[in-house]
């Protein structure tokens, strides 16, 4: 406990005060972000995690009164009583948002600390990263410490990411919380004891993040704010990638390439797993397998296929491989407490693990990707960087498989100028890992946008790679848990995620492809995967039913990109993710809080997938407002729950009345996109979409040079305006054909365009459509249409 208050000190941006028995200090980010720093010693241990990268800096208020100090800001009061340090937290109307649990402040043990703050009966807890299971986190006790779960575990908790940031929701109040620790953290969020949060890790001290907001959007933004945005990806990693474990030779790979190619299935990226190595030793190449791995990526790129390759973190223990001798012969490696290399077995046998916490092992570890870009590789794919390891090998015919991973090894790494053990920074090593493969991208491929695919991470990963959520099992359970971890993950910062198409480990059937094909088409990142011994899982493995929906599927994928790469901007500009639970776009909505097995991509897509095996039909709800059917342009009006049949070929997608979606007419990655098309739903709202363009793989957006262009839907008093603002940004593009459809409308509309009465809008009375097409070009316009909407069955 910190007691005996000694000293006040004001510090720019905040305050520090000095106990007896440790010290505590408080700073402010934003008049509704306040971090709290607590530490045993005198002054704060150095930092482990720079995963924040916002600088305080908000004005704030002290008041000193006889039994209390109350510091404020324009959103908060918070109020230190006088003896141990203990503190509560109000909004400027004095209501009540966080207090420490009766009797119980903040405290340090030998080796960890604590930190106990009331659970209020009607909180709810969302959150926490990649965790398994229902959104909602109250009740439980979740463990951070990166973890390969595996395939027979995958539902168990710790995993392999850590993300510690929690939003609590009340009525009236949304707050959050973010533990910067990289160490060892257990949060029980009322699990021994109804009504107690209790936040425990192994360190010398807590430093945590309070957030108070209007929403949880920007909660999410402010989070991503402290902890760094995301960049736009390469556009080539929004297509659909194909990954096995593993292609075994490059004539295998041009065959998958061509098989697509033939079937007319897009194709955007080819993953390449352990098996394209040389003996699973990292930056080495399988001569006999791939003999010539540049003319296949030449011959890929060609076809518009990118190559992707794995590696892992463990350097084979070997006199016979260069790039262990040299992290060796230069002090790179991890080592024991004793300063003993640090040795453990991962695929290629016995291994030694860089420091990738120092700068220059990062700059080492990027070096080594020289080989892969030489060889013509677009994209790294980092696994095994919890890190995973095992004690003994046990092998499966002639390969490793067991993941007795140990939970506390002794490995010591060089921070900064200090050492520091394992325990207290392993959720930070993947990260590292993936901040030296961002080097290696900027070496090699300069000016370009790096993708890489992680598997581990810490809190901010979002600015480095796109993330998966490891071995999942082909079966029902797990094609439903994807979307939770992929929901839960956008709760924590994280757009860009996906999970194995068809499910890793197991076989997959062609029912359950076709079902997790139609979901995955959605994924923000986009893949089949499978397993070593599992049967083959391409989309044309399956018979030509399921071949069909997957090829559907994957070119409605490209159909959206425009959207979806539109949705990936806002997010890089918000922090808002792309796929939402419900309750994100209907906060007021009581019965959304319990739904997660339909969700939102952006604003206006619902959707609703199967995940039942021999289910035809599905029931779901639709919140206030007018709904059309994606497929079939029935209108519905929510709030209420409706079925609807979804054969195997349907997966039910409804739109929200007001929506504007931007399609392209092809599977094409060719931006400015080339044949664009706008399906627009009118409704009593007013509806907002800004599509975003620039050159697709370059860092020059980041110049000004992208095109946005605002898209508005609103009601007139004879029918609906759409308008369309001037272009904006540096990057050029011609004037256009773009095709619009306004969908749902009664009758046959005069449509007034800038002006003048527009004569090539055609009318489908059967299909209660317009259709028009017209030059685009960069000034505003404006398009008024005299109709109404359709009534709702
Ligand atoms: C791990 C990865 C998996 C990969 C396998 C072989 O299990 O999670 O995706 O295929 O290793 O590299």
């Amino acid at each position: 406990m910190l007691v005996n208050l000694r000293r006040v000190t004001e510090l720019d941006a905040g305050v520090e005060l000095q106990y007896l028995t440790g010290l505590a200090r408080l700073e402010f980010f934003h008049p509704g972000i306040v971090r709290i720093q607590l530490s045993r010693s005198p002054c704060p241990a150095e930092k482990i995690s720079d995963t924040v990268i916002a600088k305080p800096g908000d004005e704030f208020q002290i008041e000193q009164k006889p039994d209390q100090m109350i510091i404020s800001t324009d959103l908060l009061k918070l109020i230190i009583p006088e003896g141990a340090f203990r503190f509560e937290i109000y909004d400027r109307a004095e209501k009540l948002l966080s207090r420490d649990f009766p009797n119980l402040g903040p405290g340090f043990g030998d080796r960890d600390f604590a930190l106990s703050r009331f659970i209020f009966p009607d909180e709810e807890f969302f959150g926490l990263g990649d965790k398994y299971g229902p959104l909602n986190r109250k009740g439980k006790v979740w463990i951070f410490w990166n973890q390969d779960v595996g395939s027979r575990h995958f539902e168990r908790d710790p995993r392999y990411t850590s993300i510690p940031f929690l939003i609590s929701t009340r009525p009236g109040a949304i707050t959050g919380w973010f533990f910067d620790h990289p160490g060892f953290l257990q949060i029980d969020l009322g699990k021994k004891y109804p009504g107690l949060m209790s936040v425990s890790g192994v360190g010398d001290s807590l430093d945590c993040y309070f957030f108070y907001g209007a929403s949880i959007k920007e909660l999410l933004s402010l989070f991503t704010e402290l902890t760094g945005r995301a960049p736009i990806p390469p556009i080539w990693s929004l297509g659909y990638h194909q990954s096995r474990y593993s292609y075994f030779s490059q004539d295998e790979v041009l065959k998958i390439a061509e098989e697509f190619r033939n079937r007319g299935i897009p194709l955007s990226a080819i993953h390449l797993d352990i098996h394209y190595m040389d003996r699973y030793q990292p930056f080495t190449i399988d001569q006999k397998r791939f003999p010539s791995l540049a003319e296949l990526a030449r011959k890929l790129a060609d076809m518009g296929i990118r190559l992707v390759s794995i590696i892992d973190p463990g350097l084979k223990v070997s006199k016979n491989y260069a790039p262990y001798l040299e992290a060796q012969s230069k002090g790179y490696l991890c080592v024991d407490e004793k300063g003993k290399e640090y040795h453990r077995k991962l695929w290629p046998g016995e291994s030694a693990f860089p420091d990738f916490f120092r700068k220059d092992v990062q700059e080492f570890w990027a070096e080594q990707h020289k080989i892969l870009f030489e060889k013509g590789i677009s994209g790294i794919w980092d696994d095994m960087n919890e890190p995973s390891f095992w004690k003994r090998d046990l092998r499966l015919g002639k390969l490793v498989v067991s993941f007795q991973a140990e939970r506390y090894p002794e490995m010591v790494h060089q921070v900064y100028d200090s050492k520091v053990k394992h325990l207290e920074c392993r959720n930070l090593y993947g990260q590292k890992e993936l901040e030296a493969t961002v080097l290696a991208f900027k070496k090699f491929q300069p000016g370009k946008r790096p993708f890489i695919l992680s598997r581990s991470g810490f809190a901010g990963i979002q600015k480095l790679c796109a993330v998966w959520t490891g071995d999942s099992r082909s079966c029902f359970q797990h094609l439903a848990g994807s979307i939770k971890q992929i929901l839960s993950w956008g709760l924590s910062g994280v757009s860009f995620s996906g999970a194995d198409i068809g499910g890793f480990a197991k076989d997959c059937s062609p029912e359950l492809y076709a079902r997790w094909i139609q979901l995955g088409a959605f994924y923000p990142f986009c893949r089949t995967h499978s397993c070593i011994g599992t049967k083959p899982q391409e989309p044309y493995q399956f018979g030509r039913e399921v071949e069909d929906i997957a090829r559907e599927y994957i070119r409605l994928r490209y159909r959206f990109l425009p959207t979806l790469y539109s949705l990936f901007w806002e997010s890089s500009q918000t922090g808002i993710p792309i796929w939402r639970p419900l309750f994100l776009e209907f906060p007021d909505d009581f019965v959304v809080k319990e739904i997660e097995d339909q969700f939102m991509v952006g604003e206006f897509l619902l959707l609703a997938p199967v995940l039942k095996r021999k289910a035809r039909e599905r029931r779901l709800y639709l919140p206030e407002g007018r709904w059309i059917d994606f497929w079939d342009k029935k209108q519905y009006s929510g709030p209420g729950w409706i079925k609807v049949p979804a054969e195997l070929r349907r997966m039910p997608i409804f739109v929200r009345e007001s929506a504007i979606l931007a399609l392209q007419a092809n599977a094409d990655l060719r931006i400015p996109w080339q044949e664009l098309e706008f399906e627009i739903y009118p409704g009593e709202r007013s509806g907002r979409f800004q599509l975003y363009e620039d050159d697709g793989e370059s860092q020059d957006y980041l110049n000004g040079e992208f095109s946005l262009r605002e898209f508005q839907i609103s009601r007139t008093n004879e029918g609906f305006k759409l308008s369309i603002g001037p272009k904006q940004g540096l990057f050029p593009i011609q004037a256009r054909q773009v095709k619009l459809r306004f969908y749902a409308l009664n009758s046959e509309p005069r449509v007034i365009l800038d002006g003048r009465a527009m004569e090539n809008a055609h009318w489908h009375p059967e299909k209660n459509l317009l259709e028009m097409e017209f030059i685009l070009k960069d000034a505003a316009l404006e398009i008024c249409i005299a109709a109404n909407f359709l009534d709702t069955i």
